[in-house]
């Protein structure tokens, strides 16, 4: 289940990739099927007190589950805790 979370984001983000260069150069926020968001392009992430949020990539994942440890970005603990979308 672990590799199968993992290639559906990858899909998901290779699709955002070829759409991009096509058409789209801006910032893209892709809602990967029981997953994070990913954040790709210049998007400032600030804290909800306003406090910028430093990236250091240019894709990022952001949790969507509310469980990882270093929100606001993903650590991977959804797929243990068998998070859904709908
Ligand atoms: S979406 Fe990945 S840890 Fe929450």
């Amino acid at each position: 289940m672990r590799s199968g979370s993992r290639r559906r984001c990858a899909r998901s983000l290779a699709l955002v990739d070829g759409h991009a260069s096509r058409r789209n150069e801006g910032p893209q926020v892709v809602a990967c099927p029981d997953g994070p968001f990913l954040v790709r392009g210049d998007v400032d992430i600030v804290l909800p007190d306003g406090t910028p949020v430093p990236r250091t990539r240019k894709t990022v994942a952001l949790c969507r589950c509310g469980l990882s440890t270093i929100k606001p970005f993903c650590d991977g603990t959804h797929r243990a805790s068998g998070f859904r979308t709908g």
